[in-house]
């Protein structure tokens, strides 16, 4: 297979055309896809025609699949998969409903976070030709070139405290316990990319509890300078879906939210598989 690179015009989200993931793929069009995954932090594949066992299989190409820890939204017989879904059937949702609310890097509670999240489009909610439910992603990377240079000195060497019990524990939807199994974690706040060795911004608005020896009050005011910055304009990809999409991100490069611009009647449906990644440095 070719491959082709169309630039999004944003740091991130370009778009790789002349794959069919369904076929067997050969070693140096993977490392095509992979170049352009490393170089933008996330990449848009359209128009594929995915079997959960296909989308399982492409994942393995970047390394060791992992299952989404949380809850139970697995896709029955293929449990690799987390379902991401607002439909309900038999009166059960059939997926995690409010993934990726806030802005945020997939997993960043846990010790070691993913490398990646490759996220396949089923159903997209939409009205006459209108679509709803996009995805914006964020480029952590650029963000983090763009910082003043006082900002990367005054950043250097700080450690962020996150906490996923402390933040799950504000639910009330039944789900105030889920983050019990999972203990606080303490990671670089500019972390090094593992394979372009780019410095990234690693934070949360939900999770990061305290930055290095700051007070509550002024932690909660630098994860909000840094990520309004990192979510402003220059840093910023939408994406609109398409039934077919497949759209890989890099938890380290990048961070993303979802758009909750729709309801029942109008479904989304997406399968998400995730890739175990190393300890941020
Ligand atoms: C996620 O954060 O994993 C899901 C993002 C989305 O549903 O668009």
């Amino acid at each position: 297979m070719t491959i082709a690179i169309r630039d999004s015009g944003a740091p991130l989200g370009h778009e790789i055309s002349g794959v069919d993931l369904t076929r067997p793929l050969d070693d140096s069009t993977f490392a095509g896809i992979e170049k352009a995954f490393n170089n933008c932090g996330v990449v848009v594949i359209r128009d594929q025609n995915l079997t959960p066992a296909q989308q399982v299989a492409f994942t393995r190409r970047f390394g060791e699949v992992e299952r989404y820890p949380v809850g139970s939204f697995g896709l029955p017989g293929q449990d690799e998969i987390l379902v991401v879904s607002n439909i309900i059937e038999e009166g059960k949702p059939i997926g995690l409903i409010d993934a990726g609310r806030n802005w945020h890097s997939d997993m960043l509670f846990t010790q070691r976070p993913p490398r990646c999240s490759l996220l396949y489009c089923l159903e997209v909610p939409h009205q006459d030709d209108k679509i709803f439910g996009d995805t914006l992603f964020a480029s952590t990377a650029a963000a983090y070139d763009g910082l003043p240079a006082g900002m990367k000195q005054r950043l250097a060497g700080l450690k962020a405290f996150h906490s996923f019990r402390a933040y799950a524990s504000t639910k009330t939807d039944g789900r105030e316990k889920e983050g019990e199994a999972f203990p606080d974690v303490i990671h670089p706040l500019v972390r090094t990319h593992p394979i372009t060795g780019r410095q990234c911004l690693y934070l949360s608005h939900s999770l990061t509890r305290r930055i290095g020896d700051l007070g509550e009050t002024e932690t909660a005011a630098l994860v909000r300078q840094l990520i309004d910055h990192i979510t402003s304009e220059p840093y910023v990809y939408r994406h609109h879906w398409r039934v077919g999409d497949l759209v890989i991100w890099d938890n380290c490069s990048s961070m993303h939210r979802a758009m909750f611009d729709y309801a029942l009647p109008q479904r989304r449906r997406m399968h998400r598989t995730t890739v175990m990644g190393t300890q941020p440095f």
